[in-house]
């Protein structure tokens, strides 16, 4: 196994069996071997939601399940995309012409996010064809991140085939801005930050700072030098739980309807008419508080520690629900079953409002945990059940991106 460098994308040799049969079935697909594999973890989000946008820290973890690809550097400047799953047909483009279609988010799209994001960084005038096949074991649609691994993953085989490097930091950041090609911003994460970004209007211009230079919840934090407790006092102090309507942010912030539509709404909260801003400031700025103290007691590993943890869950996912709004009666159900059958801490976890819960449950009553959550959520519903396979799994903190080349 090779060393890894700090910073760096590490490198190893092809051992896994998983491996050689993507070797041998990328033989009968293209006619030769691989050059080289990568593979990138889906995630999941232990603490922290909807406040990385805000500004602040948030504490994912990658996890097992990942999305891996086979790739053969080719002459011809033509990309070749293929998927061991068949419901994912293939697909092949010209490297020079990277069209990605916003309306259907088929699965190559997200391949050419990480394609074009990495050629447009370094301006690539030439860049290499290849040939790729995927895995992947990641569930699509739930909330695990399997299109930012894809894109993530693209993005790594484009920067290898064409002999580039970056460190982690830069192609992570690549990648996020890449994603967006396909559109990301448009859904219900865009409304979300809209709602946050007049917040911080609000709050900044009634605490007489340029709220034009401060809309996000952090940056309100930072100008006043305070501490998140006191940001959750002057949210107490300053907005009113009430929702907000269009013409009292408007008179509040001095500005016209046009104004608030042209400088602080996003493309699709245009038409929305309340804003509950109180709620969603409380969200934020208690949940940057949680994932602070979630890392305190990581450090500090007192006795109780996996109580705490789990309390600071629990509180987490009560935010989302309550003040957030980003859950759904599923994801509801899902979290209480969880607890009702052992877990310490339970929540949703990513965008919410479908998605997925993440559980913290005690390695000796996994067994029965995982049993018991099937009966009792999956094995009650036929479309469940038909998902229970690949969706109710134990993990533990798996590692990034990686590259593996033939010894
Ligand atoms: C999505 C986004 C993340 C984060 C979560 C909510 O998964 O991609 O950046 O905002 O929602 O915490």
């Amino acid at each position: 196994m090779a060393a890894d460098v700090p910073g760096t994308i590490p490198v190893q040799l092809v051992e896994q069996p998983r491996l050689q049969k993507l070797k041998e079935m990328f033989i009968s697909k293209f006619g030769s071997a691989p050059k080289f594999y990568v593979r990138a973890p889906g995630r999941v989000n232990l603490i922290g939601e909807h406040i990385d946008y805000c500004g602040y820290a948030v504490l994912p973890m990658a996890i097992e399940q990942d999305i891996l690809i086979a790739v053969e550097p080719v002459k011809t400047q033509v990309v070749q995309l293929a998927n061991t799953n068949s419901l994912y047909l293939d697909f092949s483009t010209s490297v020079n012409n990277i069209q990605i279609n916003k309306t259907k988010p088929q699965w190559h799209n997200y391949f050419l996010c990480g394609l074009k994001g990495i050629q447009e960084h370094f301006g690539l005038n030439n860049p290499t064809g290849m040939n790729c096949l995927l895995d992947g074991t990641i569930p699509p649609s739930s909330g695990l991140s399997s299109s930012s691994a894809l894109v993530c993953c693209a993005g790594l085989v484009t920067l290898r085939a064409n002999g580039k490097t970056l460190s982690k930091v830069e192609l992570a950041e690549i990648c996020t801005k890449s994603e967006r090609y396909i559109g990301t911003e448009g859904g219900g994460m865009d409304q979300s930050i809209s709602f946050l970004a007049e917040e911080g209007a609000l709050l900044s211009k009634s605490k007489g700072l340029d709220w034009e230079k401060t809309l996000r919840l952090h940056d309100v934090q930072t100008k006043l030098g305070v501490s998140l407790e006191e940001m959750l006092t002057i949210v107490e102090e300053v907005l009113h739980p009430e929702p907000y309507s269009t013409e009292e942010i408007c008179k509040c912030l001095g500005i016209s309807l046009e104004e608030l539509r042209s400088q602080i709404l996003s493309q699709n909260t245009q038409d929305v008419s309340t804003f509950k801003l109180y709620q969603r400031a409380k969200h934020v700025y208690s949940e940057a508080a949680r994932v602070l103290e979630f890392k305190k007691i990581c450090n500090e590993a007192p006795a109780n520690a996996i109580q705490l943890l789990g309390e600071l869950m629990n509180q987490s996912y009560i935010s989302c629900r309550e003040m957030y709004e980003c859950s759904c009666p599923e994801l509801d159900r899902l979290v209480d079953i969880c607890l009702q059958f052992g877990a310490i801490g339970s929540r949703l976890t990513g965008a919410g409002w479908g998605g997925c819960t993440v559980s913290m449950v005690p390695t000796d009553k996994l067994n029965t945990f995982l049993k018991n959550v099937k009966e009792a959520y999956y094995q009650t519903n036929i479309q469940r059940l038909a998902l229970e396979n690949n969706s109710l799994f134990a993990t533990k903190p798996g590692r990034g991106a990686l590259v593996f080349v033939e010894a």
